[in-house]
């Protein structure tokens, strides 16, 4: 889910940078744009090592040569958050003057806002401001209200910013489609395994990892802990999910095991090698003119396996790279493997499966039902994925 944080020049800017890590250890995207203000506290460069993301400062920045980016983050945000707001731009926000990124961008945008202000206790209780208030209420922000106490100007009185955790439970609650998994821990395999033939080769496949990645945001968005064993070169895990990186079908078997008996459910999103070479030479197999013969041996099914340790009851989903037309493989695949459902990704589109960022799943349980997510992004079906398991009979 994508976040834009919005940060003006207020003394607490400094306490954006946290805040900015949390958001992202809650499973959000960030990206941050600062006014002028903003940028006497933080800077560009601090944001954008933190987050990975590029940092807006002007009207005029423009990331993606061609696309204006107030245009381009305000479609894309799922939700804005500007904190801390100060009093000027709490109230040009609420006056719908854009004179600036964060302010242009904000009126450009439909997401939810969340707004955390900081400022002098009487700047916080003047009319104006107060009035300003009710305005974005009004238009359905979520105000965070600042807390008692002295403020950076000596004062005594309400406009320190609020805590961290206050400002991330806001942008949860605007943004939840639900806490189902609160507390729950989600045990993830994801990416490919690669099996060695030599020192310097292996067998692997096209899987990216993407989709375990988004089902481990989904998680932490639905407010469960994600566990992600993952092979090697998948995609970047989310921060704030427990990460553990394997080679091959053996290792992601014996790590994935070990942390299947505290998972309340359990997703078998990894390409697993079905076969390893019986032997991996030491060194490197040196070229000759003579055919070589390669003899492979199955691997055991990492899925199937954790349904012999798992806590009785927990939920085991399995993914399958099938066309549309062909739903009985995967239907087969649930009794052989012991699954609750299986998530079918229909390979014959282009824009869905490996490598791509969306993708279009058929979920088949073991009771019969069937549920389509439809053409959606990765992290979109991981979130609908979650719901219909979580909410199952
Ligand atoms: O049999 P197939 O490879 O199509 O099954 C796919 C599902 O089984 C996926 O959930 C995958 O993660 C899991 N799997 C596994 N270990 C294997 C093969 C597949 O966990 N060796």
């Amino acid at each position: 889910m994508n976040l834009v944080l919005g940060v003006s020049g207020s003394v607490a800017a400094y306490r954006s940078a946290d805040l900015a890590r949390e958001l992202m250890r809650a499973g959000f995207v960030v990206r941050v744009c600062l006014t002028d203000a903003a940028e006497k506290f933080v800077t560009q460069a601090l944001f954008e090592a933190l987050t990975g993301q590029p940092c807006l400062t002007s009207a005029f920045d423009e990331p993606v040569a061609g696309r204006m980016a107030h245009i381009d983050w305000a479609r894309s945000a799922d939700v804005i958050l500007v904190a801390p707001a100060t009093a000027n731009t709490l109230n040009k926000l609420a006056a719908g003057i854009a004179d600036d990124m964060l302010t242009t961008l904000v009126l450009a945008s439909e997401a939810p806002l969340v707004i955390a202000p900081a400022m002098n206790p009487h700047m916080y209780g003047s009319e104006v401001t107060r009035n300003s208030l009710d305005e974005l209420r009004a238009r359905a922000a979520s105000i965070v209200e600042p807390l008692e106490g002295d403020v950076a100007c000596g004062e005594q009185g309400q406009g320190k910013l609020a805590s961290i955790s206050a400002i991330v439970d806001a942008v949860r609650e605007i943004t939840a489609r639900s806490a189902k998994l609160a507390g729950k821990t989600v045990l993830i395999t994801s990416g490919p395994t690669r099996e060695p033939l030599d020192s310097v080769r292996f067998l692997s496949n096209r899987s990216s990892g993407k989709m375990g990645s988004a089902l481990a945001r989904a998680v932490m968005l639905m407010g469960g802990q994600a566990t992600l064993v993952c092979g090697p070169g998948s995609a970047r895990p989310p921060l704030g999910a427990q990460v553990v990186r394997v080679e091959t079908a053996l290792d992601m078997l014996e790590a994935a095991r070990g942390l299947a008996q505290r998972a309340d459910l359990i997703v078998g999103a990894a390409a697993v090698a079905d076969y390893r070479p019986e032997q991996s030479a030491h060194g490197k197999i040196r070229r000759s003119s003579e055919p070589i013969e390669l003899r492979l041996v199955p691997n055991p099914d990492v899925i199937a396996e954790l349904g012999k340790v798992a806590k009785p009851g927990v939920r085991i989903v399995g993914f399958a790279a099938e066309p549309d037309s062909a739903l009985d493989a995967a239907r087969q695949k649930i009794v052989r493997k012991g699954l609750f459902a299986i998530a079918v990704n229909n390979v014959s589109r282009p824009d869905a499966g490996f490598d791509v960022d969306s993708n279009e799943l058929s979920l088949l349980f073991a009771d019969g039902r069937t549920a389509r997510s439809g053409l959606q992004s990765k992290l979109s079906c991981a979130l609908w994925l979650l719901e219909q398991i979580v909410d199952s009979p």
